[in-house]
């Protein structure tokens, strides 16, 4: 078991390799109520119910994946809080993907000002990227994610035990924020990867991914909790990615997306940061590797649409897109002004 220690609006410890029952009955040994927060798709796999104690628990089941983190279910949360009486010295449990820590990390933010919350995620994605540093939300008709906030669980507990019922669909699409990682600060686990082979090859080694990415996560947000600057080398790939999801109606996981931005910002450095194509040509292998995209139908989005969603993101300022790229693997810089024959010229290169 690995203990990785977060500082930002509270200090708090990222648990890998625990036991997730052991650690709900911690939490339920310091709370005297306790709503547990899941999709069906987790509720349905009856690992909760011996555990719920009805004088102590009680459980709020979720829509699946993005379909739950809408206003209308927030509000549900809220009206049960209502209905339980919940105090400040309660707690919010969350237990499923990045969507449900989302969702429910935000519940915990806005009841009473900020009560207690726990992750317990159970995707990869979710174990690697959305459980920590503590950004919390919902999407509305304005956009993804632009409603929320800054606010940390007490704990996030990882048991890799979860993983066994992920499809490979969504555990690749966790590997794209790993392989993310390590292309912006441990390259080590690229290594790993390359060495793991493929996708049953990179289950086998799944907690020393999470425990390697959770680290640069945990060091990265802890210098610059509220992003104003270095966190932002964690959206390497994002920029594109998120372009492509809205375009996609989010009928793609978020790793997908961010696969394809991944390649086309490595593209983009190799223009403005003088980065090797071998490099990019490693990324795209190892992307591939695990089934995820690299590129993009001719006709499948609109350019003119995916530039207006990337200078419409919350991360352009005054108007100018910006990107995380690379000089080399392990070496993320900021890219402030690439012009809009630049951006195109690198997304012609992931038209097939
Ligand atoms: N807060 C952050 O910093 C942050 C970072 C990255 C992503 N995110 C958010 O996280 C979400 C994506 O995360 P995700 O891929 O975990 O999405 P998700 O929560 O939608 O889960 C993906 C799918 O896996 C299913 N599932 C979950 N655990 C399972 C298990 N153990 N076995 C079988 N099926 C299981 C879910 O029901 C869902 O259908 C997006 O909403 C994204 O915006 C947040």
């Amino acid at each position: 078991m690995l203990r990785i220690a977060v500082k930002a609006e509270i200090s708090y410890d990222v648990i890998v390799g625990c036991d997730w029952q052991e650690s709900l009955r911690e939490i339920s040994r310091a709370h005297k109520k306790i709503l547990l927060v899941a999709p069906a798709s987790i509720v349905e796999l009856g690992k909760l119910d011996v555990l719920l104690d009805s004088s102590q628990h009680s459980l709020f089941v979720t829509p699946d994946a993005e379909e739950q983190k809408d206003v209308a279910t927030l509000e549900r949360i809220w009206s049960t809080l209502g209905s339980l009486e919940f105090g400040r010295t309660d707690a919010i449990v969350a237990i499923g993907g990045g969507a449900t820590t989302d969702l429910a990390g935000f519940a915990a933010a806005t009841w009473l000002r900020g009560i207690a919350w726990y992750a317990i995620p159970t995707t990869l994605a979710g174990m690697v990227d959305a459980s920590v540093g503590g950004k919390t939300g919902i999407n509305t008709q304005a956009g993804k994610n632009l409603v929320g906030s800054f606010y940390s669980p007490t704990s996030v507990f990882i048991d890799t035990a979860w993983l066994a019922t992920l499809s490979d669909r969504d555990f690749s699409a966790g590997l794209a924020e790993v392989i993310k990682t390590g292309f912006i600060r441990d390259t080590s686990i690229l290594d790993d990867l390359e060495l793991a082979g493929d996708i049953s090859g990179a289950r086998l080694i799944s907690e020393t991914l999470i425990a390697k990415s959770v680290t640069v996560k945990a060091d990265v947000v802890s210098s610059d909790f509220k992003e104003g600057k270095l966190r932002e080398i964690l959206n390497f790939g994002h920029t594109l990615g998120h372009a492509i999801e809205k375009s996609a109606g989010y009928s793609l996981r978020h790793g997908e997306a961010v696969a394809v931005g991944l390649h086309f910002a490595s593209l983009l450095s190799e223009e403005l940061l003088h980065l090797q194509s071998d490099s990019t040509e490693r990324l795209k292998n190892l992307l591939e590797r695990f089934s995820l995209p690299t590129t993009v139908t001719s006709g499948q989005y609109q350019w003119d649409e995916l530039y207006q969603s990337m200078a419409g993101d919350k991360k352009s300022r005054d108007g100018r897109i910006r990107f995380i790229g690379l000089r080399a693997p392990g070496e993320p810089d900021w890219i402030e002004t690439a012009s809009a024959d630049q951006l195109l010229k690198s997304y012609e290169r992931i038209v097939k």
